[in-house]
């Protein structure tokens, strides 16, 4: 049965890792930012909006296996 109140983490073929759910992202500064709904986090270090995806994997073959 789904739990609507669940945060889920699912690796997206050749993607960002697709976080759904309330998180709360701590940057580096130590800056909190709340985020609901889908979150895109890039895991093919190429993103300049890091720690987000931009979508600049869809042009390397970083994730490709
Ligand atoms: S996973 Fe999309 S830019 Fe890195």
């Amino acid at each position: 049965m789904e739990n609507k109140n669940e945060t889920t983490v699912t690796v997206l073929e050749n993607g960002p890792l697709l976080v759904s759910g309330t998180i709360k992202l701590i940057g580096k500064d130590g800056k909190e930012e709340i985020k609901e709904g889908n979150t895109a986090l890039c895991r093919c270090g190429l993103s300049k909006n890091k720690p987000f995806c931009d979508g600049e994997h869809r042009n390397s073959d970083v994730l490709k296996s």
